[in-house]
């Protein structure tokens, strides 16, 4: 039988395609072509992310460690997989990923599709073949037709899984904050704010923008094209005997203790900080800046830019006053969309 446009009905009727709607000021995001956003894909995504059934005694799902009221972090040092083993890297805010070249600290996997597949089997993290999750997923009452609607196929496989989680996650953007919302004259920074920003700015002083990149308004380099760009060794160690960071990737002794430049939106929400969580609040992160820069041969040219004669062993002191810490930290705060954490799109719909 065929209808008025002269396609079969039986065909199963196609996702609706979802416009994101991207935050004045923020670029645009590039959607893989292969794996466009839409409406089925997203709700099939969002319920994934909060499903249980995705981990081997059905105790953990995505948001276990992804809490959408710390931003998508988890607030701990280091998180507990669903076999009581605790990794030794911190669980990291999902915000903005879709502009992002690199997932995970040490940048491992390169696209969200890739990372969304290793969580599941991850022993100590969800613990479950995918086999096995593929066999649940197929057995449950509600996913084939779920899986029927987003991608047209009631067969469920690992890729789509994949998809679908990358599709609600590329949804989570940020791009509403007080900072945000100054650039578009749309309010004000108080004194403090400002000079915090400035700071922030200064080549001579922070100079924080150089990773954590304001141009994009994104408060990360990530998306940056070229890779030595994109990870860099802040200091905080001269020797890394539990994680190399990006030199597991590329083997290169030259990447040792370069991590992948996380984004400051959302920070006042993402605490503790740091790829294994070392600094509980952002004035301990401030201070390492400011005097716990440790010189070492893969440190980044921009931490010592300003210090031609520091050596190897030595650790940089930037010397801000108390009130310019103070500064620093009003204008982080100002980085926070608290959107992120109220919008009902990305709660558990469960
Ligand atoms: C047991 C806790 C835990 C669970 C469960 C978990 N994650 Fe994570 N997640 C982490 C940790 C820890 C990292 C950082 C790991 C690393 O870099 O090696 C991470 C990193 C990520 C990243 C990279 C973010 C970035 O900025 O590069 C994404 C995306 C992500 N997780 C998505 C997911 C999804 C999707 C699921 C469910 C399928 C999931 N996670 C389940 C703890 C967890
Ligand atoms: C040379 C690049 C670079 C510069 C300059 C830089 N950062 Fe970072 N920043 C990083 C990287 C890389 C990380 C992650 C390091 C890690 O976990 O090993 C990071 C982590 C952070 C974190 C923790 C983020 C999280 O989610 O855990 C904060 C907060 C932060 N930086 C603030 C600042 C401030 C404030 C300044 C200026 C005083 C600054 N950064 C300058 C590269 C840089």
């Amino acid at each position: 039988m065929l209808n008025g446009c002269g396609k079969e009905i039986t065909d199963p009727p196609e996702p609706t395609p979802y416009t994101l709607a991207i935050p004045a000021g923020l670029p645009q995001m590039d959607q893989p072509a292969d794996n466009g956003l839409t409406v089925e894909g997203i709700a099939l995504g969002r319920r994934l992310f909060y499903d249980k059934i995705l981990s081997g005694n059905q105790t953990q799902s995505c948001a276990s460690c992804h809490k959408q009221e710390k931003a998508f972090a988890d607030g701990l040092r280091f998180s507990t997989g669903i076999d009581g083993i605790q990794g030794n890297r911190n669980a990291m805010a999902i915000i903005n990923l879709g502009y992002n070249r690199d997932l995970f600290w040490n940048g491992r996997s390169k696209t969200l599709e890739a990372q969304a597949l290793e969580p599941v089997p991850n022993p100590i993290e969800m613990h479950l073949s995918w086999p096995e999750a593929v066999t649940r997923l197929q057995g449950d009452a509600n996913y084939p037709a779920l899986f029927k609607k987003a991608f047209g196929t009631e067969t469920v496989d690992s890729t789509l899984v994949a998809k679908a989680l990358s599709q609600f996650m590329r949804t989570i953007v940020a791009g509403n904050s007080k900072f945000h919302k100054y650039l578009r004259n749309e309010t004000q920074l108080n004194q403090s704010e400002l000079n915090g920003y400035l700071l922030f700015r200064n080549e001579l002083k922070g100079d924080c923008q150089h990773c954590h990149e304001l141009g994009s308004k994104l408060l990360t380099d990530n998306h940056f094209l070229d890779i030595a760009q994109r990870f860099h060794n802040n200091g905080l160690d001269s020797i890394y005997p539990n994680f190399l960071g990006l030199a597991e990737v590329t083997l290169d002794p030259n990447d040792n203790g370069k991590f992948k430049t996380p984004t400051l939106l959302n920070i006042g929400m993402t605490a503790p900080y740091m790829h294994d969580g070392r600094f509980n609040t952002l004035q301990e992160v401030i201070e390492h800046y400011d005097h716990g820069v440790k010189v070492s041969p893969s440190l980044d040219f921009f931490m010592t830019k300003n210090y031609p004669d520091l050596q190897v062993g030595d650790r940089r002191e930037l010397g801000l006053t108390p009130q310019e810490k103070a500064d620093l930290l009003a204008f982080l705060l100002t980085l926070t969309d608290s959107t992120i954490i109220t919008n009902p799109a990305f709660s558990s719909p469960f």
